[in-house]
C-alpha cells in the first residue's frame, strides 16, 4: 500500500483503540503522545507525568501504546500479584530483526522459560563457594584497590578502572578465569557490544521501531548496529569453538562448558532450545545487562561517598570495629556490617541506574488498580517512581541509609527495593550484582577515603541521562588509609 494512505489508516486505528488503555496525553499523528515527554528526557520526566495523569497511565509511542506503572502500589500489583501474566518482554521491530527471539532477556515462551532455568541453576553452580565467582571478584576488587594505590591520593577520574573489573568478572563467568578484558578478540567484543548498546537509545534506534518498513531499506547507523552485533555473536562462538576442543579436558567451569554439557544431553530432545545461537546471546546479555548496571552503580557508590564523608567515616568505623584492619572480609560479612549494608542499599535506591525499568507485555486481558489493560500491550513498571515513592520513603530525595535501618540499627530489608524488578523475570544476575558490589565496595572504603579534589568545595551528585543514569564525569582523590588491611 502507499505510504500516505497506509500511515492514515494507521492513525485511525490508533484513534480508535486509544478509548481501551488507561489515561495520558492525546495521540498525535506520527510522534503519539512523546509531545508529552518534551524535547529532552530527564531524571523526573516520569515523576511529572505522573502526577499529571495518575499511577496507571498511557504514551503511545508514535502508533504503540505503552503503559507505565508507577509508584510501589501499582507497580508490586502488576509484577507481583499479576506475575504470570506480565511475563512476557514486548518484541518490537528492532529486537526481532537483532535478537530474533533468543536468549533471555527478551525471549518469550518456551526458550525463555529453558534459558532462564538453565541460566539460574548455572549461575548458582558457578558463585558458590569460595573457589567461584566469589573468589575471582575478590582478586578483581584487589586489583582495583592496586590501580587506584597507584594515583598516590592525586585526583582520578575511576570510572574506566571500574568498568575492567565489572567486565572482568562477566568474562570470567562466560569464559573461564583465564580470560581477561586484556585479551585482543575480549577487548573487539567488549568495544562492538558498546557501540550496539549505544545506538539502543540513538534516534535512528526509535525510527526503526516506528518505522522499520521504511528503515528496512534505508541506510545508517541501524545496519550498522545489526553488523555489530553479527561480529560480536561469531566472537563468542569462536571462544565456544575453543571451548569445544578443550571440552574432555576438565570439569565445567565456566558458563559455556555447562552450556555445552547440556546442549550434548539434550540433543535427542526434540524441543531443545540449547544450541550455539542461544548460548552466544545469553553471554552478550550477561555482559549487556550486567556491566554497565553494576559499574554505573560503584561509580555513584563513590561519588556519594565523598560528597558525604560523615557517612563514608560511619562505614570504616564499622568494618574496623567488626575486622580490625587483618582478615578480609566476604559476602557473608554482610549480615555484621548493618549499616554498611543499608549504605549500599541506599546508594541503588537515590542513584537508580535506569530512568524506568525493563518493559514487559502482559499474555492476557489484566485490571491493575481497577484499570483495563488489553492483552499484548508493552507495559513499562517504572521502578525508578517506587524507588522514589514519597508514600514508601522517609526521606525520599535525600541520600539516608536509614531508610534501611530499624530503630536498634539492625538491617531492615524493605519490600518497597524493587532496584532488581520483582516477579517471574526478576534480574537474572541479582545475586552476582549484589556481590560484586558489596565486595568491591568494601575493599575500597577499607583501603582509601574518598575526597573531593583539593579547591572543589561541591560535587555534583545530579544524575545525567543515558542508557543508565550515571554520574557526570568527576574526579576524586582515593587518599591511602593508614590502618588499611
Ligand atoms: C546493579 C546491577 C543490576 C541491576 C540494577 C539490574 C536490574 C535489572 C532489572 C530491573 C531487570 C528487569 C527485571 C524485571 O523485568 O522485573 C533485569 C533483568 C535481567 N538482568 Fe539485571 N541488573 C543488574 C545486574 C545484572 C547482572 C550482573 C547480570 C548478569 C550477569 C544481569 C542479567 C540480567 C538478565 C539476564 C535479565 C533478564 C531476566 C529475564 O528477562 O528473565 N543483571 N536486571
Amino acid at each position: 500500500m502507499a505510504l500516505i494512505p497506509r500511515l492514515i489508516l494507521q492513525y485511525l486505528k490508533q484513534l480508535w483503540s486509544h478509548r481501551r488503555y488507561p489515561p495520558g496525553p492525546f495521540p498525535l499523528p506520527a510522534i503519539g503522545g512523546l509531545w508529552r515527554l518534551g524535547v529532552r528526557l530527564s531524571p523526573d520526566t516520569f515523576t511529572k507525568m505522573m502526577k499529571h495523569y495518575g499511577n496507571i497511565y498511557t504514551i503511545w509511542i508514535g502508533h504503540i501504546p505503552m503503559v507505565v506503572l508507577s509508584g510501589y502500589q501499582a507497580v508490586k500489583e502488576g509484577l507481583v500479584d499479576h506475575s504470570e501474566d506480565l511475563a512476557d518482554r514486548p518484541l518490537t521491530p528492532f529486537l526481532e530483526a537483532s535478537l530474533k527471539g533468543r536468549g533471555i532477556m527478551f525471549s518469550n515462551g518456551h526458550t525463555w522459560k529453558q534459558q532462564r532455568r538453565f541460566g539460574q541453576v548455572t549461575m548458582r553452580k558457578l558463585g558458590l563457594g569460595k573457589k567461584g565467582m566469589e573468589h575471582q571478584i575478590e582478586e578483581e576488587a584487589q586489583q582495583l584497590v592496586e590501580t587506584f594505590a597507584r594515583a598516590k591520593g592525586q585526583p582520578l577520574d575511576p570510572s574506566a578502572a571500574i568498568t575492567k573489573a565489572v567486565s572482568n568478572v562477566i568474562c570470567a563467568l562466560a569464559f573461564g578465569s583465564q580470560f581477561s578484558t586484556e585479551d585482543e578478540n575480549m577487548q573487539k567484543l567488549l568495544e562492538t557490544l558498546d557501540f550496539g548498546l549505544k545506538f539502543g537509545g540513538s534516534f535512528f534506534h526509535a525510527l526503526y521501531e516506528l518505522f522499520p518498513w521504511i528503515m528496512k531499506h534505508l541506510p545508517g547507523p541501524h545496519k550498522a548496529a545489526l553488523s555489530a552485533l553479527d561480529m560480536v555473536v561469531s566472537l563468542v562462538k569462536k571462544e565456544v569453538k575453543k571451548h569445544k576442543k578443550q571440552q574432555s579436558l576438565h570439569e565445567p567451569q565456566d558458563f559455556i562448558d555447562f552450556y555445552l554439557l547440556q546442549m550434548e544431553k539434550s540433543s535427542n530432545d526434540l524441543h531443545t532450545t540449547y544450541d550455539e545461537e542461544n548460548l552466544a546471546e545469553c553471554i552478550i546479555e550477561f555482559f549487556g545487562a550486567g556491566t554497565e548496571t553494576t559499574a554505573t552503580t560503584l561509580r555513584w557508590a563513590l561519588l556519594l561517598m565523598a560528597a558525604h564523608p560523615d557517612i563514608q567515616g560511619k562505614i570504616q568505623k564499622e568494618m574496623e570495629d567488626v575486622f580490625g584492619a587483618s582478615c578480609s572480609i566476604c559476602y557473608q560479612d554482610r549480615k555484621k556490617l548493618p549499616y554498611t549494608n543499608a549504605a549500599i542499599h541506599e546508594i541503588q535506591r537515590s542513584r537508580y541506574v535506569f530512568l524506568s525499568g525493563v518493559p514487559r507485555q502482559n499474555v492476557k486481558d489484566v485490571t491493575i488498580c481497577g484499570l483495563l489493560i488489553p492483552k499484548g500491550t508493552f507495559i513499562m513498571p517504572d521502578l525508578r517512581s517506587v524507588l522514589l515513592d514519597p508514600e514508601q520513603w522517609e526521606t525520599p530525595e535525600k541520600f539516608n541509609p536509614h531508610h534501611f535501618l530499624d530503630k536498634d540499627g539492625n538491617f531492615l530489608a524493605r519490600e518497597e527495593f524493587l532496584a532488581f524488578g520483582e516477579g517471574s523475570r526478576v534480574c537474572l544476575g541479582e545475586q552476582l550484582a549484589r556481590i560484586e558490589i558489596f565486595l568491591f565496595f568494601t575493599s575500597l572504603l577499607r583501603s582509601f577515603s574518598f575526597q573531593l579534589p583539593p579547591g572543589v568545595g561541591k560535587i555534583n551528585t545530579k544524575p545525567a541521562v543515558g542508557l543508565t543514569m550515571h554520574p557526570h564525569p568527576y574526579k576524586l582523590c582515593a587518599v591511602p588509609r593508614c590502618n588499611a588491611p
